[in-house]
């Protein structure tokens, strides 16, 4: 029975694997929305691939957001790859302080015994704001380490979950649901023909970055997610996803 599941689920990462153009994909088994502890597989599942994958003295940026936070907790110390440094990949963005990346990506240093730089910036920020902020001496010494991180680790949520726990003005919440987005990462909201609908604007890495590094690594599942991901997918490029079994399946009907 247990070999059954487990050659399901590596049948599902296959598929996946070609439908996104992929080069890596980890399906856990279960469906996120129905099972917390299927959350905290995708971190363990990160944490493993991140392993697999870091070396000594690497930069990792990594976002905010509840599956970003199961990986921060599943993290152990690097062993094989010491004294990496861990920089939120962008600024807070309207989250609360649990789900920033600020506080995801300082626990996640500290339980791989690793270090890491944060991020002092107010947001979302008006135009005026954004070219002042990153001309600070402070804070471009941070968002340099961010643009050479060598692994990109984030989440993606469903548009209006997000911008609803954002707390976003009435007039862009407008903006988001007459755009009819479906999915957000990186703060850009994103229709489901890959569209960008709105971005936030704020610091650190933007989607044109993501084509100078080589690994970015998406952390995402759920069935509810899984028009979400598919949108993501339209307009970016991650490298890896790391979902589970209710989001892949969702995600291969009709193919
Ligand atoms: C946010 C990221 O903090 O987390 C978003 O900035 C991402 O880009 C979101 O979509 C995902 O949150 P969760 O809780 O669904 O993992």
């Amino acid at each position: 029975e247990f070999m059954k599941e487990l050659k399901g689920v590596s049948h599902l990462e296959e598929q996946l694997m070609l439908q996104l153009d992929l080069d890596h994909v980890v399906v856990v088994p279960g469906n996120s929305d129905d099972l917390s502890w299927v959350k905290q597989e995708m971190g363990k599942a990160c944490v493993r691939y991140m392993k697999g994958i870091l070396h000594k003295d690497n930069t990792i940026a990594v976002t905010g957001g509840g599956t970003m936070a199961a990986v921060a907790e599943m993290m152990t110390p690097l062993e094989k790859a010491q004294n990496c440094l861990f920089v939120p990949a962008r600024g807070g963005l309207g989250e609360n302080v649990e789900n920033q990346a600020n506080n995801i990506c300082a626990k996640m240093a500290s339980k791989a015994n690793g270090n890491y730089r944060l991020l002092y910036v107010p947001d979302p920020l008006s135009e005026e704001a954004y070219q002042t902020i990153i001309g600070e001496p402070s804070v471009k010494e941070v968002l340099e380490l961010i643009q050479g991180a060598n692994v990109i680790v984030h989440g993606i949520g469903d548009a209006i979950t997000m911008a609803e726990r954002r707390k976003t003005p009435e007039s862009v919440m407008d903006k988001i649901r007459s755009g009819n987005a479906v999915g957000e990462a990186f703060g850009y909201y994103f229709n489901a023909e890959g569209n960008i609908v709105h971005k936030v604007r704020t610091v650190g890495i933007q989607l044109e970055d993501l084509q100078h590094t080589n690994c970015v690594v998406a952390v995402a599942g759920g069935a509810s997610k899984a028009q979400a991901i598919a949108s993501y997918f339209k307009q970016a490029k991650s490298h890896v996803l790391i979902t589970d079994e209710g989001a892949a399946k969702e995600l291969l009907k009709g193919t």
